[in-house]
């Protein structure tokens, strides 16, 4: 039996009508590039993360760019971001032209750690990155205390966690200017690339539309050199009929993730995912640390059973990195997460059996 990592067959499979449907018109349409489609979904997502805008662009690395740049973050100016996390949200930090400054984890949570923020607040900070690690929510009461405090800026990568909350309020909400990702796997996936910014704040909102579009508000005239960053109409139309079914699918994940820890609760040799005070996950991903990881992963393997390592080396120690200058050692917390972490099979439609054949297999493999 093979089970995979991730499909989105069952998904996609229960939409196929809708779809076909949506292609048809859209085809007919004659309009490809933003227009209503992109107001359309603009709009159910927004009101979907209870901010008052949204402005879709063309992936979640360029929305964590574009949002910084709307803060006027620049060369010189530090961002405070995860040591623990993937590439992109650093990435965007660079892109910008600023020098991105690590915080370890909560060794239990694996999000950023509050209480190591203040440490790492320099006169060149001028902004905090939180990033909602494999679908949980970060401590964001603390971390927006904490900005404010030191005047600040949040920017939420709120990629990976669609629909979380910290105290009942969603991700994507708290901070000034957010960025989005709908890569295909995510819990809101499109059928390619696509992503969005999301915000409060109507300057910042205005600012993200002018940027994705050439630096251009009026056609032809540009007030300074944007990016092609918007959000594909098609992508749009696809996100805003798969929106409405992103909140079963996130139960479905939540059920999935309970079986999950029942079932591999006393695994000695695991390390299970914990909740922070008030913060819910969407469980984007279900990440267990290992003992023997990489036995455990070729043993899963030859059992065919699909498992992925998100990730296996960390921002500071990518060869993308080596101008910062860190070395091996310098970001514990995160290093020992990259060598023992493995995400197992977890997606809406997963069969629940699937659960009990792969926690099954991982206490065979340690008896
Ligand atoms: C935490 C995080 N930030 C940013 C991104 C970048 O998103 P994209 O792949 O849409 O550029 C991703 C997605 O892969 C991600 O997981």
């Amino acid at each position: 039996m093979q089970i995979a990592f991730f499909s989105s067959a069952s998904m996609h499979q229960s939409l196929k009508m809708e779809l076909a449907a949506f292609w048809q018109k859209f085809y007919d349409s004659n309009w490809y590039v933003l227009g209503p489609e992109v107001e359309a979904f603009e709009e159910a997502y927004a009101s979907f993360n209870q901010t008052r805008f949204c402005v879709g662009v063309a992936n979640g690395l360029d929305a964590l760019h574009i949002a910084l740049k709307a803060l006027h973050i620049g060369p010189g100016d530090e961002v405070i971001v995860p040591s623990n996390t993937y590439i992109a949200s650093w990435l965007g930090v660079s892109q910008v032209g600023a020098t991105p400054v690590p915080v370890e984890p909560n060794p239990s949570t694996w999000n950023i750690d509050p209480q190591r923020i203040a440490a790492a607040i320099t006169p060149r900070a001028r902004a905090i990155m939180p990033v909602h690690l494999y679908g949980q929510a970060c401590e964001m009461g603390p971390i927006m205390e904490l900005a404010t405090r030191h005047n600040l800026a949040v920017v939420e990568d709120n990629a990976q966690a669609h629909g979380a909350c910290w105290q009942g309020k969603l991700t994507g909400s708290f901070g000034h200017i957010n960025g989005v990702s709908f890569y295909p796997t995510k819990n809101l996936g499109a059928l390619g690339d696509a992503g969005a910014v999301t915000t409060n704040d109507p300057t910042l909102a205005d600012f993200a539309k002018m940027y994705r579009n050439y630096g251009s508000k009026q056609r032809y005239y540009n007030e300074m050199p944007g990016l092609n960053s918007r959000l594909d109409a098609l992508q749009a139309g696809i996100l805003r009929i798969k929106l409405t079914h992103l909140t079963s699918w996130n139960a479905e994940r939540e059920v999935l993730a309970k079986l999950y820890l029942e079932q591999l609760q006393g695994v000695a040799p695991l390390r299970l995912p914990a909740l922070g005070m008030d913060c819910s996950s969407v469980w984007h991903l279900f990440v267990v640390l290992a003992e023997r990881r990489d036995d455990l992963q070729a043993y899963l393997q030859e059992r065919g059973i699909g498992t992925l390592i998100h990730y296996p080396l960390p921002p500071h120690l990518q060869a993308a990195y080596t101008d910062l200058g860190y070395k091996k050692g310098q970001f514990p917390i995160a290093e020992s997460i990259a060598q023992q972490c493995l995400s197992l099979p977890l997606y809406p439609g997963m069969p629940v059996e699937h659960i009990e054949i792969i926690a099954a297999a991982i206490r065979g493999f340690y008896s």
